[in-house]
């Protein structure tokens, strides 16, 4: 049996439409999160590349993307995600950057040729939503990549989400009803869930072990945050004083990257480029 749902999650995510777009805002701590995002895409995207994003949702990525070129498709499995990022980007005046909107899902993009992107960006879990179709998905990716093209994959982590959920769900869940949820990964039917989001999540071995099963070059590996994880009200206070938080920023980029924390966040990024 297939463990991935498309019509389960193309309406879950139908249905959470523009709870989407809040999704980073929700606290200080996703704020850093989103940060340590930005920064890879910062560290290694350059003017006009061709972009291809994936899993786009309301376009809190299009938006930076959308800075560097007009060569830039934007992509979602959900049509009412899809719907607000073309708004978000009428509304905030960037849509002239954005060449074409298409639903795809990241399993297939025989829509686009091999070999035509210098970027492609798979950020905030498409790799988690499609289960056992993830390596499916990395050779599309690595497939519509030009040689020596970079993707950027954004997954949820295993150990990183038990960190932050411990008293939430962990704790107040039956032991074996976790416990098929920490070996498989799988929050899913099949595995244990009583959530409607249906997702799977990674250890870092695992994704280093996809990485190289398709033959892409790991250029970095790293967590989404790290020593912010559960400090909300400290990083308040300690946002109040730019040059403290400037510095509390860089510290927590070295952090994520750091080997012994890489599972400290709720998700892992990972650069990877087409040889
Ligand atoms: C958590 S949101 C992330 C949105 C945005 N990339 C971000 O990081 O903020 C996940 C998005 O992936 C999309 N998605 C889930 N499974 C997908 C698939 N198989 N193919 C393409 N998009 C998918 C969902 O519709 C949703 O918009």
């Amino acid at each position: 049996m297939q463990l991935y749902d498309q019509n389960h999650i193309r309406a879950f995510y139908n249905k959470y439409a523009d709870l989407e777009t809040a999704r980073w805002d929700k606290s200080i701590i996703e704020q850093v999160k989103l940060y340590v995002h930005q920064h890879y895409l910062q560290q290694y995207l350059e003017k006009n590349d061709t972009i291809l994003e994936l899993g786009a949702g309301t376009g809190i990525f299009t938006e930076l993307l959308a800075t560097y070129t007009s060569d830039l498709t934007v992509t979602d499995l959900s049509p009412v995600q899809l719907k607000l990022n073309q708004e978000k980007a009428q509304t905030e005046k960037y849509a002239h950057q954005i060449k074409d909107w298409q639903l795809t899902d990241i399993c297939d993009l025989s829509a686009f040729s091999d070999d035509s992107f210098d970027k492609v960006i798979c950020y905030g879990g498409p790799l988690s939503y499609v289960f056992d179709q993830k390596i499916k998905a990395l050779h599309e990716i690595k497939r519509v990549l030009k040689p020596n093209g970079i993707a950027f994959l954004g997954v949820m982590n295993l150990w990183g989400t038990a960190h932050e959920y411990l008293t939430k769900i962990i704790l107040p869940v039956a032991v074996e009803d976790n416990e098929k949820v920490m070996q498989t990964g799988n929050l899913h039917p099949s595995a244990f869930t009583t959530s409607d989001h249906h997702c799977h999540l990674f250890t870092a071995k695992e994704l280093k072990d996809d990485i190289q099963s398709v033959g892409f070059q790991l250029l970095t590996i790293s967590a989404s945050n790290c020593l912010s994880a559960l400090r909300a009200e400290v990083l308040e206070d300690l946002k109040k004083d730019t040059e403290k938080w400037k510095y509390f920023l860089d510290l927590e980029l070295r952090a994520c990257q750091s080997p012994g924390m890489i599972e400290s966040g709720t998700h892992l990024i990972a650069i990877v480029q087409k040889k």
